[in-house]
């Protein structure tokens, strides 16, 4: 046999030979995992379309954050489900608000658990728009001075990251700005730098319950047929002084999170999001994908198109298996 062709599964014979020389590997220090806080009282709700995921009430947080902190998780992102909302979504950078609330605990109790807080108004507006209203469309500017003040105020109740993912121009600079002049020099900046429009998101907006009441979210969002935008995107964070970059949502966008890692030395953050969750459970549910491997096979996916961390609903999950 002289055959002159390449013996590849030569390194693939045996499981320890396959882990000599893998490439890419998941550990839980890549984690951050989302959670919801919900105002009220003894609140454990499942959300019907992300099976295994709570909103839950602050009395359940302290239980919750021991839990994350003993599988290893080293990271939370906070959303809010507040009570009342309003036009202006005041309930985002109310010293008492449900986030701000939620990270004072957690940093009494389980302080080593890193507090990241989605600075955003969606979730506190009554027309479930990511910043202030005129004209039927999302003012950028007056949106700013909300987000400043919700990422000032987030900081003060003890916010490790703050993460930024209303996609108004210039929230980088501005909340830059705010956190530096209120004495937060040291605080990260986690910026949904690349955020499409996303049909993905439907899930979370029933988790957050923060759907639109009119239009959407196209204006803002970025259309998810456009590669090069995503660079200007992620150019303009990094000179407004992003600390991180996220790209989200991350499974159908694996090429643009390779193309940011290739272009920018900032930590980058593929967000799995809820609607990429929602149909690997469904699939699993059916018993149609063994669940395991696949959320493997996708998360490494992530690691492997240059992904640093990982947002994702998977992370307890993957606490367990690995
Ligand atoms: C808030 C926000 C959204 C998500 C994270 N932050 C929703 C949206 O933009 O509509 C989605 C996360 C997910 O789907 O898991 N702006």
């Amino acid at each position: 046999m002289n055959e002159q062709f390449k013996r590849h599964r030569r390194l693939r014979s045996s499981a320890a030979m396959r882990s000599l020389v893998r490439e890419n590997e998941l550990k839980m220090d890549d984690f951050i995992y989302p959670l919801f806080i919900m105002e009220g009282e003894d609140i454990k709700n499942e959300v019907p379309s992300m099976p295994g995921v709570y909103q839950i009430s602050l009395d359940h947080l302290k239980e919750e954050a021991e839990e994350l902190r003993s599988l290893g998780i080293r990271a939370v992102m906070l959303f809010g489900v507040p009570n009342e909302k309003d036009e202006q979504g005041t309930g985002a950078f109310s010293e008492s608000g449900i986030v701000q609330q939620a990270t004072r605990l957690i940093k009494k109790e389980v302080p080593e658990l890193l507090v990241v807080a989605d600075t955003c108004l969606c979730e506190y507006t009554s027309h479930g728009h990511c910043g202030v209203i005129h004209n039927h469309d999302v003012a950028n500017d007056e949106s700013l001075q909300l987000l400043a003040k919700t990422a000032v105020s987030q900081a003060e109740a003890g916010a490790d990251i703050i993460a930024p993912s209303n996609m108004m121009d210039g929230f980088v600079a501005v909340i830059r700005r705010a956190l530096d002049e209120a004495g937060h020099k040291n605080i990260p900046i986690m910026s949904y730098a690349v955020k499409y429009a996303s049909a993905f998101y439907g899930p979370f907006r029933d988790a957050a319950d923060s759907t639109p009441q009119f239009g959407d979210r196209k204006t803002y969002q970025m259309d998810p047929a456009n590669r090069r935008e995503a660079l200007r995107e992620a150019e303009s964070d990094v000179e407004e002084g992003a600390d991180f970059l996220i790209v989200k949502p991350a499974m159908s966008f694996l090429d643009i999170v390779r193309d940011v890692r290739n272009n920018f030395d900032t930590p980058v953050v593929a967000y799995n999001v809820s609607g990429e969750y929602s149909m690997v459970k469904a699939a699993a549910l059916n018993g149609w994908i063994d669940e395991k491997e696949l959320v493997l096979e996708k998360l490494t996916a992530m690691k492997r198109a240059g992904a640093d961390l990982i947002i994702s609903y998977f992370a307890k999950d993957v606490a367990k298996w690995l």
